[in-house]
């Protein structure tokens, strides 16, 4: 546990990232040892696989809401789309890989588009840098008058809506090991199928189902399975979380669930 609280500390507090209390920090000693505390209470480390609350997305914990477990991403009433009832407001941008056209295996990097269902669109409102974090749709009626709590703004994964250097989201996955379409995109022809598992959720990997019109459902379907940020991501931290960054599998256990290397 100790170790892994070390090891994460020096991914996530590169003063790039200008995680507060490590940014601070000169001394390596008593960075090491303020920064693993810092760490594991901010972020809910040693809550792993427990839920949503006291999770990195618990954004109730510190400020006075005491109802705001759900209402950064989703609300009851006022929602911007009812799909998911999302709350959190969303980028009117295209989503897109820039440096190059498609896989190895020949599959075209799709784009993602304001219309997209699947989660990956949901999470980049957050996690695009774009939008801020407080920016909802409803609350009590109104915008929150503070802002929002979080100990700091989110990680970054596009570089605004640029996409390069990220795994393949909203992109086909060969369930059943027959090539599939998903958000216009098909797995490419040189892909070799036998070096992906077939049914992923059977180890608790989440795919999706793209009808063909971009309403994305839960589950895959030969010929339609897709993968989402939430494939890896439990953005609930539920019970097959067993990491600080929300990761359904640890390490190179997660990446075994989908590819056979
Ligand atoms: C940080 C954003 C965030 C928070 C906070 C959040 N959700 Fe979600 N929720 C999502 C996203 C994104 C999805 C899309 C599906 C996925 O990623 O699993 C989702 C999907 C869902 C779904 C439908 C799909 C499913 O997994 O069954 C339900 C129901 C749900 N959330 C309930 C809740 C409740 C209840 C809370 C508060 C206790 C909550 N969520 C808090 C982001 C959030
Ligand atoms: C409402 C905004 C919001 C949405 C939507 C959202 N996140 Fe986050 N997320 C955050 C913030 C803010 C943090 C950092 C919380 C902290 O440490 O204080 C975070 C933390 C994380 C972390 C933990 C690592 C880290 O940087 O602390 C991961 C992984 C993550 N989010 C992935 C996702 C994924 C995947 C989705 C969609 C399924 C998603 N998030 C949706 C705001 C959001
Ligand atoms: C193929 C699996 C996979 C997919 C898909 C994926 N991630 Fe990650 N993500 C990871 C892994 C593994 C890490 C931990 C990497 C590390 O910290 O070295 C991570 C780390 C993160 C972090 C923590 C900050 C960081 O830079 O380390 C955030 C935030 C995050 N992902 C958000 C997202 C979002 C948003 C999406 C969808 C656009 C997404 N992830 C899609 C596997 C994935
Ligand atoms: C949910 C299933 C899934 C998981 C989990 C997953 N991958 Fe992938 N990965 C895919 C799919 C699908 C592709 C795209 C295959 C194609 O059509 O070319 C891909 C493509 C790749 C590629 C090739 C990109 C290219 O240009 O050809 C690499 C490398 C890769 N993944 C590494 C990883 C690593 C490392 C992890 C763990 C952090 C991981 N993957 C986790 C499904 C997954």
């Amino acid at each position: 546990m100790a170790g892994e609280g070390h090891s994460r500390m020096t991914v996530r507090c590169r003063a790039d990232r200008g995680c507060g209390a490590a940014a601070l920090m000169r001394d390596g000693t008593l960075t090491v040892v303020l920064t693993f505390l810092f760490a594991a209470t901010a972020t809910g480390d040693g809550n792993m696989g427990t839920g949503l609350k006291d999770s990195p997305h618990d954004f109730s914990r510190k400020q006075a809401i005491t109802v705001g477990l759900c209402t950064f991403c989703h609300t009851p009433h006022r929602a911007g789309t009812t799909r998911l009832l999302w709350n959190h407001k969303l980028p009117a941008g295209t989503y897109s890989w820039k440096d190059v056209t498609e896989t190895s295996g020949g599959t075209a990097y799709p784009t993602i588009k304001p219309e997209w269902g699947g989660p990956t669109k949901f999470c980049l409102s957050c996690h695009d840098g774009t939008v801020a974090i407080g920016d909802i749709y409803w609350w009590s009626g109104q915008a929150p008058a503070a802002p929002l709590n979080s100990d700091r703004a989110p990680d970054v994964v596009g570089d605004a809506i640029a996409m390069p250097g990220n795994h393949p989201v909203a992109m086909p996955y060969p369930y059943d090991r027959v090539p599939s379409t998903y958000n216009g995109v098909t797995t490419g022809s040189r892909v070799r199928v036998d070096t992906y598992k077939p049914r992923p959720e059977l180890e608790g990997i989440p795919l999706y189902t793209d009808p063909g019109n971009g309403s994305v459902r839960a589950g895959g379907t030969v010929g339609r399975a897709g993968l989402e940020c939430s494939s890896c991501h439990d953005v609930h931290n539920g019970p097959t979380v067993q990491d600080g960054d929300l990761l359904r599998g640890k390490g190179d256990g997660l990446c075994n669930k989908c590819h056979i290397r």
